[in-house]
């Protein structure tokens, strides 16, 4: 059996970035005839550079497309020159940098004017991304995928695979995305591939799976073959699966009963889009820093935490508070998966160590085991919360800060 050599890996995550009209940033912001946007905030880029100096030791910077507003020149012009900044001050080779098309990416008024067919994968290299010229395949470790901006790359700690999901340009799929069945069959042979210590990561622009778990809220933009694409991952296995389109932030670990390998899935919310953009202004801007750490020995799921760091009105870049109106945590662990009754039994067993004690002080949030920690901290605080009334207790405090059971 091969001894798995577990490798950390940092990624920065980025995405949405918007310039032009939805540019909510007056440096990255252009005007447009038809709207009334104006920039919302400060520059965008003196902070966000000064916040990346501070972040070391970044291997990979993912951005999951809508790099524009429109898909114009100009747009492609002022994204590339902060992305070559970006990278620059992270100290990370062009190689190691992974940018997926997005909606946004599409010039709609030449595309309605040539009436491309679809399958002209020209329509990718000539008229979009044109300032982001297809990977070099020199390094050994990229290769093409079937549709232009699709590659799958292979180094010592990771496979990523780039999909581009606006290949499908009807005008019901122009906001919808789509994988497609040449890039679907592509994939499939891609993930019958069994890797050793990397970690699969599969990039795309469109969310495949909804967001809002709420069924009662239409979501009308997710990907149109996405579940496919979820049913072919959940076979295959991937570790983490990352996107943008949404502009919140979103995190999940998807085990479901039937799949051989659990994964991750995040997305990344926007970088930089005007607050009209951002659910009417309730969600702040986003990026995240991706840490992962190993695999768990139960699931074999990878595991690892998230650093987001937000900014809202003029603000500055910053962890997000623990409050309920962020859509995402400051740190939001992955990968330990336990079920709410393992959950229950280790928080009773801590209660049942100290219980000559009248007041009992649980571990600190920091502290706490890789149990509690697979739960979002709202669903671990319920469960404490009902232990407490079952063992007549009253729960003072509330993670991520103390947490104090007293005796009734
Ligand atoms: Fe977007």
């Amino acid at each position: 059996m091969v001894e798995l050599i577990f490798i950390t890996v940092r990624i920065l995550l980025l995405s949405d970035i918007h310039t032009g009209f939805q540019s909510g940033f007056p440096d990255i912001w252009i005007k447009n005839e038809s709207t009334e946007n104006k920039p919302d905030d400060n520059s965008l880029e003196d902070d966000l550079l000064l916040k990346l100096k501070e972040i070391r030791s970044i291997d990979y910077l993912i951005i999951t497309g809508d790099l524009t507003s429109s898909g114009y020149f100009n747009e492609f012009k002022m994204v590339k020159e902060l992305i070559d900044k970006i990278s620059k001050t992270i100290n990370i080779d062009k190689n190691k940098i992974f940018v997926t098309p997005g909606n946004h990416d599409l010039n709609r008024h030449i595309i309605d004017l040539c009436k491309i067919d679809q399958d002209n994968p020209d329509i990718y290299r000539d008229l979009n991304f044109r300032l982001f010229p297809e990977k070099d395949q020199t390094d050994g470790k990229t290769k093409y995928g079937i549709i232009p901006h699709s590659y799958v790359y292979n180094d010592d700690k990771v496979q990523i695979i780039q999909l581009n999901s606006i290949s499908c340009i009807t005008k019901e799929g122009q906001d919808r995305g789509e994988i497609g069945n040449k890039q679907y069959s592509w994939l499939k042979e891609i993930l019958t591939d069994d890797l050793s210590n990397q970690y699969r990561i599969i990039i795309f622009h469109h969310h495949h799976l909804r967001n809002d778990p709420r069924p009662i809220i239409p979501d009308l933009s997710v990907m149109i073959d996405g579940p496919r694409l979820h049913n072919l991952i959940k076979e295959k296995g991937a570790d983490l699966v990352i996107h943008g389109h949404k502009h919140i932030p979103f995190m999940i670990t998807i085990h479901e009963n039937d799949m051989v390998h659990p994964y991750t899935r995040i997305c990344s919310g926007s970088l930089s889009v005007h607050s009209k953009y951002r659910n009417m202004g309730n969600a702040p801007n986003y990026f995240h820093i991706i840490n992962i750490e190993g695999r768990c020995d139960k699931t074999k799921a990878i595991k690892g935490f998230v650093n987001s760091y937000s900014r809202r009105y003029k603000g500055q870049w910053d962890i997000p508070t623990w409050s309920s109106d962020e859509y995402i945590h400051p740190i939001q662990f992955f990968g330990p998966l336990f079920s709410k009754e393992e959950t229950i039994k280790e928080i009773e067993q801590f209660i049942l160590s100290q219980k000559h004690l009248n007041i009992i002080l649980l571990p600190k949030y920091q502290k706490i085991p890789d149990s509690f920690k697979c739960w979002n901290v709202i669903k671990l605080n319920s469960f404490i919360k009902e232990i407490a009334k079952e063992k007549d207790m009253v729960m003072i405090g509330e993670y991520p800060t103390d947490v104090y059971l007293k005796k009734k």
